[in-house]
């Protein structure tokens, strides 16, 4: 089945990948010919996700996934939660970011934090959400050279390394991402042909 990811993120296309199944054939927007921004406008993670992905599958009729992921931060109150892309502005500057979010949680000690993904799922007019956690702290200094975002300073729970610190293939027995594809993929891998 051709499932459209309404994600210009291809590092995240390469992520979701090695969890989806061979029955599964993912569709870039770049091979679709759609370079333009999607609209992204709503105040919750869940709110983005569908809206990404019923403005994609209404444009193209093919079935299509969006996903939105939020890094909540306990001490404050889950920020930056849904505009953690644009935490230190519109530039989307993950460094930026990183150093804001430090300045923020100087001093503090409580740094309980967790990455939030919800993934909306859109198959033949039917609508599915599904949600993946992991709970983690935020480091006081930046720690490893792998992925992105905020992933030097996460240090998920029951790990002495952080994020960017592992390999992809580490990062994706735990991360947020990989637990809400499971999800998706376990429904999709039951759907009758
Ligand atoms: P998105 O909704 O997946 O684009 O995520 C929004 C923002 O959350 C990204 O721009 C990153 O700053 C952050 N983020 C999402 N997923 C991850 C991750 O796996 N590691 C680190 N940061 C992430």
């Amino acid at each position: 089945m051709k499932l459209v990811f309404a994600s210009h993120n291809l590092h995240k296309i390469e992520e979701i990948k090695p969890e989806l199944s061979e029955k599964i054939e993912l569709v870039s927007l770049q091979k679709l010919g759609y370079s333009k921004e999607i609209p992204e406008n709503s105040d919750t993670l869940e709110g983005n996700a569908l809206e990404k992905a019923k403005y994609i599958y209404n444009l193209y009729k093919l079935n299509t996934i969006a996903d939105d992921t939020g890094l909540e931060v306990e001490a404050l109150d889950d920020a930056p939660g849904v505009y953690s892309a644009r935490y230190a502005g519109n530039q989307k500057d993950s460094l930026a970011n990183i150093l804001k979010l430090l300045n923020e949680l100087k001093g503090v000690q409580n740094r309980k934090a967790r990455f939030r993904t919800v993934i909306a799922l859109i198959i033949n007019d039917k609508i599915s959400v599904f949600e993946g956690i992991v709970n983690g702290i935020i480091i006081n200094q930046q720690r490893g050279q792998s992925g992105f975002g905020y992933d030097p300073i996460f240090q998920p729970e029951g790990f002495s390394k952080t994020f960017a610190e592992m390999s992809l293939e580490e990062k994706n027995l735990t991360s947020h991402r990989a637990r809400a594809i499971r999800k998706l993929t376990e429904y999709l891998n039951n759907i009758p042909e």
